[in-house]
């Protein structure tokens, strides 16, 4: 799977939204959340993405890692699972507790 990190978070530029064929990118409050059990590893995402926020999992990097656990989280921590689309999720109104704790990023 691909992994959303850090240079998401209080951006949200959407661009990713838009390349993902199979719509498993979510938007959470202050970051977009991809995933694993519905990304099918196209990599479409990865290079539109402005802040360059996007990493395969094995290339994310270490200061980031926590990143990989807060993606899969994400759609365990309120029971979403695997809904089979973003879109028709809609935006959700909470964040992994890590990336909700931040204090504003990327201004
Ligand atoms: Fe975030 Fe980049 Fe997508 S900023 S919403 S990962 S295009
Ligand atoms: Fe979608 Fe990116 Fe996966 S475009 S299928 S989230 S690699």
């Amino acid at each position: 799977t691909y992994v959303i990190a850090q240079p998401c978070v209080d951006v949200k530029d959407r661009a990713c939204v838009d390349e993902c064929p199979v719509d498993c990118i979510y938007e959470g409050e202050r970051s977009l959340y991809i995933n694993a059990d519905e990304c099918v590893d196209c990599g479409a995402c990865e290079p539109v993405c402005p802040t360059e926020a996007i990493f395969y999992e094995d290339d994310v990097p270490e200061e980031w890692a926590d990143y990989t656990r807060a993606n899969i989280d994400f759609f365990e921590l309120r029971g979403l699972g695997s809904p089979g689309g973003a879109q028709k999720t809609g935006a959700l109104d909470y964040d992994d507790p890590m990336i909700a704790a931040l204090p504003p990023q990327n201004e």
